[in-house]
């Protein structure tokens, strides 16, 4: 087990007793829950515009998923602006598009983050058509192969209103948790992603809400989206 010094950017390894961290698990917690009524292996994490936490809430939950005694793949499918293999400090140059196109092999590709039960895709080199990639039948075996081998798969993507990338990956995720910041979103462009997600049919598990000030928060705060589960916050001082 990888000790929190090596991980000070993730608040559940350097915090593990911190309210934020508490709240991840209740999210984690709410998404095995989820798991009761229907398949909720694959869970796709956006939001709306970006810069709202995406990574940073996938990748807490990632661990506290894993610290849970799960076995967890992490992609990083925003192949964008790729940023799991900085969090994790590993390299990028094996990884989801290489893979895809057949120029590495998947143990290549797949790392063990130094988390028990905790295993990383990072993005790979950006190549020039993401949502195509995305859309690919060599994703969709991909997929197929890591249910398979893995309790849960979080598929961090891009923002919903930039690029057509997370609406693609809507159909290989059970599900999809929209993180929306608390204090810079406006509930305009919060609602055109939900619309829009919705328009896919895609599964709406729930919206975590990032940043909110303390004050407002309480130490917990939940927020319930279309009667499904609802999210918990991570608070602005810390992430
Ligand atoms: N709750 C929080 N408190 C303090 N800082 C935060 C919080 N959430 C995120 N941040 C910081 O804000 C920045 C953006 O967060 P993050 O990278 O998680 O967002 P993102 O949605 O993945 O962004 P992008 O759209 O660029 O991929 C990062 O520097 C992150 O460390
Ligand atoms: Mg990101």
């Amino acid at each position: 087990m990888a000790s929190s010094n090596h991980y000070p950017q993730h608040i559940a390894l350097a915090n593990p007793k911190s309210p934020i961290t508490e709240a991840y698990r209740m999210i984690r917690t709410n998404l095995q829950f989820a798991g009761v009524a229907e398949e909720t292996k694959v869970i796709l994490v956006t939001s709306s515009e970006p810069g709202e936490g995406k990574t940073s809430t996938i990748s807490n939950l990632a661990i506290v998923t894993a610290q849970s005694g799960k076995r967890v793949l992490l992609i990083d499918a925003d192949m964008r602006k790729p940023q799991i293999h900085q969090r994790f400090q590993t390299s990028n140059l094996d990884g989801l598009s290489n893979l895809l196109i057949q120029e590495r092999k998947l143990e290549q590709c797949i790392m063990y983050s130094g988390i028990d039960n905790l295993f990383l895709l990072s993005s790979g080199p950006i190549p020039p058509n993401p949502a195509e990639m995305l859309a690919s039948s060599a994703f969709a075996d991909l997929m197929k192969w890591a249910r398979g081998e893995f309790d849960y798969i979080y598929i961090d993507a891009p923002p919903i209103l930039a690029v057509t990338d997370a609406l693609v990956l809507t159909r290989v995720a059970d599900g999809t948790v929209l993180v929306v910041d608390a204090q810079r979103t406006n509930r305009n462009m919060a609602q055109r992603a939900v619309g829009m997600l919705r328009q896919v049919e895609a599964r709406i598990l729930g919206v975590v809400l990032n940043r909110v000030p303390r004050k407002s928060a309480g130490y917990y705060y939940y927020y319930y989206d279309s009667g499904v589960q609802g999210g918990a916050h991570a608070s602005t001082e810390g992430h």
